[in-house]
């Protein structure tokens, strides 16, 4: 049987012609990616924003380092799950459609997700702190640590972002853009308590989209969605997906 959130979902979704999901740590849940808030969130003893911050940084970069390259050998065992795999397969399925992403973990790619908005940077990705050169670094584990910088041997960080730091303006800029013309967002697996990603979700609200939830647990997006769909991603996105291929 098919719940009545599927359907409805589905009925919003097959007719839209702009089309935008929004992510966070919950759609790489499955996969067995910790999130951040949730049962695990903590590192050592320490919150997210006592790690994922430029005072860190400052203070104790190798401890910084060791959490992202944890991060990174995680992420590196890990695959993407069919909600990934259905969200990459929407990119073909809408006339327009852009996915932006508060994950760093690179597995909306891995799904062959293409032109990913990566709000808060990557895992995959380090920028000197001294000259600013930014270059890709797949290799696990780090042969460095912390990483130097080819060009002038200063140290290097992950270029992610951290709290009280800007987001890449350009990212952000084409994502305001598309929650102001979507006609549905598709919101996944994010609290959304951090701005200013999160204040997407009201953009894309207040211009008349309609926005879908996907989310175990009531978010601080309840009031503003059309239809919650409380339960794992992973299986009901695909459900939502056969629903409008069905239907
Ligand atoms: P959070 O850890 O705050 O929230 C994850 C959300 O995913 C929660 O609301 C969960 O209920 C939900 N969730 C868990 N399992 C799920 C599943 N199987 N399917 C769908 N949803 C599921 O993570 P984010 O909202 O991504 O920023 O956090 C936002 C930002 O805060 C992160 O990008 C990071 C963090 O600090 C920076 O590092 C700058």
């Amino acid at each position: 049987m098919i719940p009545e959130e599927v359907q409805r979902a589905a009925e919003i979704l097959k007719p839209a012609r702009r089309v935008m999901a929004f992510t966070g740590a919950g759609v790489s849940a499955e996969s067995g990616v910790p999130t951040f808030r949730g049962a695990g969130g903590l590192w050592e003893g320490r919150r997210v924003e006592q790690v994922a911050a430029p005072e860190a940084f400052r203070a104790d970069p190798l401890m910084v380092w060791k959490f992202y390259e944890e991060r990174r050998q995680g992420v590196a065992r890990v695959r993407p799950n069919p909600a990934h795999a259905v969200l990459a397969a929407w990119q073909d399925r809408f006339a327009e459609w852009t996915l932006a992403t508060q994950n760093v973990d690179g597995l909306h790619q891995a799904a062959g997700s293409r032109d990913v908005l990566e709000l808060h940077g990557s895992l995959w990705r380090v920028r000197c702190v001294s000259c600013a050169t930014e270059r890709e670094e797949l290799v696990v584990p780090l042969p460095q640590m912390p990483p130097r910088c080819a060009v002038c041997g200063a140290m290097e960080r992950p270029a992610v972002v951290w709290f009280g730091e800007f987001l890449p303006p350009g990212v952000m800029a084409a994502a305001q853009a598309a929650a102001e013309r979507c006609e549905v967002l598709v919101v996944v697996g994010t609290s959304a308590v951090v701005y200013p990603a999160a204040g997407l979700v009201s953009i894309a609200a207040d211009a008349g989209a309609k926005v879908i939830e996907v989310n175990p647990a009531e978010s601080a997006l309840a009031a503003l969605a059309a239809v919650a769909l409380r339960g794992p991603a992973g299986e009901l996105l695909p459900l939502v997906d056969r629903r409008i291929r069905e239907a």
